[in-house]
């Protein structure tokens, strides 16, 4: 519960700033180095102008659809975030699971999780599961593993983490270690395939040797889909596609790796050209509004990816924070369909978005 009254996402920010541990909310709200691109892909947003088209006649819009055969109540998915028990230390993301399956949207689990994938499935609905790729091929394959039999419906690999963006604020703060209790609960074990685990935590490897030969490993492994998080060039866009990659999500981490990297919205076209549509693009990165989201949509997202804003929520009230969150996006979200003239998000056309 909050003192503070909230109409908007950006409100929820203030209302965690508020409660959270100021080195947790840095931990959350910072971005790599000077913060660039952190402030590029709001800025990005903010800087493109929507063109509606009017007389259309059409009833309220449709939100709902589906993502790679998963059905989603509207275009909008939970982007992995580590650490949900530093926002809300009882539950972590178990609640966040909770109110992703209430408001009928995909979360999309972070490896780095505060509880078990297994956990955050008993309470969740429809769960992709986020992996990094570690050099452990042989604990990697466990990870899949347990994601497939926990329900996960697909997997994001997360391809733009070759080492650690450098966090100053978490330098500053003396911030490098989860509090006693705490911990990546899905690293905890002996890497054997049947989940059997041995108390120990692994610490994950974000390592400059993952490469394309990697993906085509895990291709062979798995029947899940398989997406591409941190896709920005568009030869890496096409050359994902040839080895049978299911998906991309152009991002940048929300500014956390490389520092000056462009906003994802201004790579959004370049990356949709070299895709063809040959696979569905997803966006995150800076999505604060039901404007940004159509923006997104226009130019040729199938859905995009909150982070930080879920986070804000489960700061501020657990699975009621992040359904309120989540149902002020979609009230937007409906709301700026209707004003561009479009009756669901397949009726917007990329002339709509004007630099
Ligand atoms: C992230 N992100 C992230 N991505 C990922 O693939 N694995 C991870 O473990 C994390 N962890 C993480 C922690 C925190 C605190 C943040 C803010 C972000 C990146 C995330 O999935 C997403 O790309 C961005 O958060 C999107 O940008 P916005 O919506 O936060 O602006």
């Amino acid at each position: 519960t909050t003192h503070m009254e909230v109409f908007n996402l950006r409100d929820f920010e203030d209302v965690a700033r508020e409660k959270l541990d100021p080195v947790y909310y840095d931990y959350f709200a910072s971005g790599a180095q000077d913060e660039v691109t952190l402030a590029a892909n709001e800025a990005a947003f903010r800087r493109l102008a929507l063109v509606p088209r009017i007389l259309r006649g059409h009833g309220p819009p449709r939100l709902a659809g589906s993502v790679l055969g998963c059905e989603s109540s509207m275009p909008v998915l939970l982007a992995p975030t580590a650490f949900h028990r530093l926002a809300w230390p009882s539950e972590g993301e178990a609640a966040t699971a909770r109110a992703a399956r209430e408001a009928g949207v995909i979360m999309i689990a972070a490896m780095l999780s505060t509880i078990t994938i297994e956990e955050i499935a008993a309470a969740g609905g429809t769960l992709w599961f986020q992996l990094y790729i570690q050099p452990d091929l042989g604990f990697t394959e466990s990870l899949v593993r347990r994601a497939e039999a926990a329900g996960c419906r697909a997997l994001v690999v997360t391809v733009d983490s070759p080492a650690l963006g450098r966090n100053e604020r978490g330098d500053r703060n003396d911030f490098h270690d989860l509090p006693p209790g705490i911990f990546c609960a899905n690293m905890r074990g002996s890497g054997r395939s049947d989940g059997r685990n041995d108390g120990h935590v692994r610490q994950v490897s974000l390592s400059p040797e993952i490469s394309w030969r990697h993906v085509e490993w895990l291709r062979g492994v798995t029947r899940l889909p398989i997406l591409l998080k941190g896709v920005l060039h568009p030869a890496d866009a096409a050359q994902a596609v040839s080895c049978g990659v299911d998906g991309l999500i152009v991002s940048n981490h929300g500014g956390r790796q490389l520092d000056t990297t462009p906003a994802t919205i201004d790579r959004l076209p370049v990356i949709a050209d070299a895709v063809g549509g040959q696979v569905p693009l997803l966006l995150d990165g800076g999505v604060r509004r039901g404007t940004d989201v159509v923006k997104a949509l226009a130019l040729g997202a199938s859905a995009v990816a909150l982070g930080r804003p879920v986070l804000w929520g489960l700061a501020g009230g657990g699975a009621d924070g992040v359904a309120q969150v989540l149902s002020l996006l979609r009230r937007e979200l409906e709301n700026a369909l209707t004003l561009c003239g479009a009756d669901s998000p397949g009726a917007l056309t990329k002339d709509q978005v004007v630099g």
